[in-house]
């Protein structure tokens, strides 16, 4: 058996698995405290809750870890955490990154790195902490992702020699280049300091010691290149995905390099390259807009499919909490274009999906201007279990899009590695892939004309 993990803003799943077939054994889960600074021993009791939840380990000769990518651990000369992580979702490094762009330059940073740094990226995270906390920067003595974090952990080492982490995540810290080397000119210029300790970049199938119990550990990955490896995505697949994050993503041999920044180019879970655009607003759209109207996601989604596309005029630009395509870090909502007819609940509903649906749709064609070739585009994520976002998706992103069978593909992704690790084999191991339903409609180009209009009329208010 193998086991992975998905370590997520939210939550901690594990999925045990065997390691031959893939087929899928048990699993667990246990949550995460809410916020954009987190402490990372509540990962840790969390990933210890959903091993529980899953009936332990008996059985498991390998593991992974997969998670959220950017955070920001700092670890003191003790290997204790220095003060709680900055999670990507964290915007309040926006001032920092927006320094360090002007500093080097946007075309610098996309050829340096493969990105334009954003509020997201861990070196912004550290100019700040520079900046802001200079009694934390000094007493930090290693800086890791948090799945780096966990992996330590669970070998149960306090030496930072063992401390690793993988070209996925290691490719959106700001300070990795494209080929998995540490560029510590850039952690010099964001940090003031490069004499901090990192983890050891591992290759994709490289083993990460073992745990105390003597269970084999892969060397994870970034929760988005994960899951594109627990889809089994392929060239030619594009990964739409509705988290807490709103993600589409691909698979390329080539890197897609884009000094506007829309484009990040991460490296993949197998070794190529996962060109990827992030919203900040996805599935919390629909939660908020539930709550707004004192629904369960149920009656949301039967609500927005009620309502007749375009939503009579309504448009909502869904930057909840600041947005980072485009980056418009302290950004606010808007709802535009209420009338008497439009003011009902159906509308509504109706405008938080599209609008959701809109930011995709702009990703998806970056991601296509940029020459990505699309065959498939699949949905996933707890956003893609409405039924109003799968019946809405192909008309506004422009495509049939293939809805897999709900499931955790960012632990599937961690323990496809785990076994790929056990097997010493090349590549990785070949599971069933997941079942799919495929979603087809009219596309509705006006829709996203008038979304893109809302979207610049309002732009004023949305800085
Ligand atoms: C990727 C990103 C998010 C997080 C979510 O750049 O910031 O998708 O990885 O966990």
């Amino acid at each position: 058996l193998v086991a992975g993990v998905d370590s997520s803003t939210q939550s901690s799943t594990v999925v045990i698995r065997d390691a031959m077939t893939g087929e899928l054994v048990r699993s667990g889960r246990a949550p995460h405290p809410p916020g954009t600074e987190v402490d990372p021993n509540a990962w840790w009791d969390a990933l210890q809750g959903a091993i529980a939840d899953a009936g332990g380990l008996d059985g498991v000769e390998a593991m992974a870890v997969a998670g959220q990518q950017h955070g920001m651990v700092c670890l003191d000369a003790d290997g204790e955490v220095v003060r709680p992580a900055l999670l990507w979702n964290d915007t309040r490094s926006a001032g920092a990154a927006a320094d360090l762009v002007a500093e080097l330059g946007a075309k610098e940073w996309a050829e340096a790195v493969g990105s334009v740094p954003v509020a997201s990226f861990t070196v912004t995270k550290l100019r700040w902490l520079a900046r802001h906390e200079p009694e934390h920067a000094d007493a930090t003595a290693a800086v890791c992702l948090p799945h780096d974090w966990l992996t330590w952990k669970l070998r149960g080492t306090s030496s930072f020699d063992d401390l690793v982490t993988d070209r996925s995540d290691a490719s959106g810290t700001g300070y990795v280049d494209l080929t998995g080397e540490y560029r510590l000119d850039l952690l010099e210029r964001a940090f003031g300091r490069s004499d901090v300790r990192l983890p050891r970049v591992l290759g994709p199938a490289e083993a990460a010691g073992r745990t105390a119990d003597g269970v084999l550990l892969g060397a994870g990955a970034g929760d988005n290149a994960s899951a594109a490896l627990g889809l089994g995505a392929g060239h030619g697949d594009v990964v739409v995905s509705l988290g807490t994050s709103g993600v589409v993503s691909a698979v390329t041999p080539t890197v897609v390099s884009d000094e506007t920044g829309t484009i990040a180019c991460f490296a993949s879970a197998t070794g190529e390259n996962l060109p990827i655009v992030v919203t900040l607003n996805a599935a919390r759209v629909l939660d908020a807009t539930a709550r707004m109207l004192g629904v369960d996601h149920a009656e949301l989604s039967r609500l927005a499919l009620s309502a007749p596309a375009g939503a009579g005029g309504l448009v909502l630009v869904p930057y909840l909490e600041g947005e980072r395509t485009p980056n418009r870090p302290d950004a606010t909502g808007a709802l535009h274009g209420l009338t008497l007819a439009s003011s009902t609940p159906a509308h509504l509903a109706r405008a938080a999906v599209e609008g959701l649906l809109c930011g995709l749709a702009d990703a998806l064609d970056a991601l296509v201007a940029a020459g990505v070739p699309v065959q498939r585009a699949f949905l996933v994520g707890g956003g893609a279990r409405s039924e109003a976002v799968a019946r809405i998706a192909p008309a506004v992103l422009g495509r049939p899009v293939l809805l897999p069978t709900p499931g955790e593909y960012v632990a599937d992704g961690a323990a496809r590695q785990a076994a790929w690790v056990l097997s010493g084999n090349a590549e990785p191991p070949v599971w069933a892939a997941a079942d799919t339903v495929s979603f087809e409609g009219e596309p509705t180009p006006a829709v996203r004309e008038r979304y893109a209009e809302v979207r610049e009329m309002t732009a004023h208010r949305l800085t």
